[in-house]
């Protein structure tokens, strides 16, 4: 049997791809390469158009690693995007699925945006992750490496369901140990979406206004960019049929039903809506 990968931002191709064209991207940054499904796609798009992809992951899969051997072209490097985003330049777009908490997501846009500005490059930010379960729930692949006052109280095995802002222990949605998830779902300074929204918030505060659309499929791509770039009608007239699309939104709430059905009989039990309303007693 194939592998089974429910999350790459691959799946978004048909949408990111015509975007970078139309932009013109050369320099791509990649946060979160993972087994570098993404990669290879934008690794092609770079090639294509001059320029190099960068991809920042500190703990990418033998996949990833054994791939990028093979394309000299592509920089991978080793560290927390935090650490990382700083030292790029000349960046046309960015595509971010690292560390999915508002701490890391927050700081990345306002890092990507210190960046656009002292580079003269318009922003350009794909963004994964912006719909259930992280847009208003942190998930932390190193707890440790947050501080402590953006640290939401969290656990690795303990699992989500749609609807239930706890968690459930032992069954739905869970890492597994590859990361854990904050105990309450909504409420400040937790999840994607959250991040998002204050970054947008304060820039907006700043006299800066940014576009941003969502395409809610395969736990949600944002994309965010820049109102007066030369190419933003161009990439607009590419996301919005997709933005918040009430046929696409039911269809990725049927599909984590029935993810999250398949989970509960590995984990030996009935239907996920049970757990759910465990959880609430
Ligand atoms: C969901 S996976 C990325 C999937 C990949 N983008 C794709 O679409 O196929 C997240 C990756 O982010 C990496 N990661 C976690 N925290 C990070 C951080 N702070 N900075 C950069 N990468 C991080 C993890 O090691 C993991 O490989």
């Amino acid at each position: 049997m194939a592998d089974l990968l429910i999350h790459s931002m691959s799946e978004f191709a048909d949408i990111i791809v015509p975007a970078l064209e139309v932009a013109g991207a050369r320099e791509i940054v990649e946060i979160g390469a993972e087994f570098g499904g993404m990669s290879q796609v934008l690794a092609d798009i770079a090639d294509a158009h001059g320029g190099r992809l960068t991809s920042i992951d500190p703990a990418p899969k033998k996949e990833f690693l054994d791939w990028v051997a093979t394309r000299p072209g592509v920089r991978h490097v080793a560290t927390l995007s935090l650490d990382a985003i700083d030292g790029q330049r000349d960046v046309d777009a960015w595509i971010v699925d690292g560390d999915h908490n508002w701490y890391t997501v927050y700081n990345e846009l306002k890092q990507i945006r210190a960046c656009s500005r002292r580079d003269g490059k318009p922003m350009l930010v794909f963004l994964h992750d912006v719909a259930w379960p992280c847009a208003r729930r942190d998930l932390y692949y190193a707890p440790d490496q947050i501080p402590a006052d953006f640290r939401h109280p969290h656990d690795w095995d303990s699992g989500m369901v749609p609807g239930f802002a706890g968690l459930v222990p032992g069954r739905g949605f869970r890492g597994c140990g590859q990361f854990a998830a904050a105990l309450h779902e909504g409420g400040p300074k937790n999840g994607v979406m959250t991040a998002i929204d204050d970054f947008l918030a304060e820039a907006l505060a700043e006299g800066e206004e940014y576009a941003f659309a969502e395409v809610p499929a395969v736990f949600g791509l944002g994309v965010l960019f820049a109102m007066d770039a030369p190419w933003s009608q161009a990439v607009a007239e590419i996301v919005l049929p997709y933005h918040d699309n009430a046929l696409i939104r039911r269809l990725e709430e049927n599909r984590l039903a029935n993810y999250l059905t398949v989970v509960d009989i590995q984990d030996g039990f009935g239907d996920w809506s049970q757990a759910a309303r465990a959880g609430d007693r």
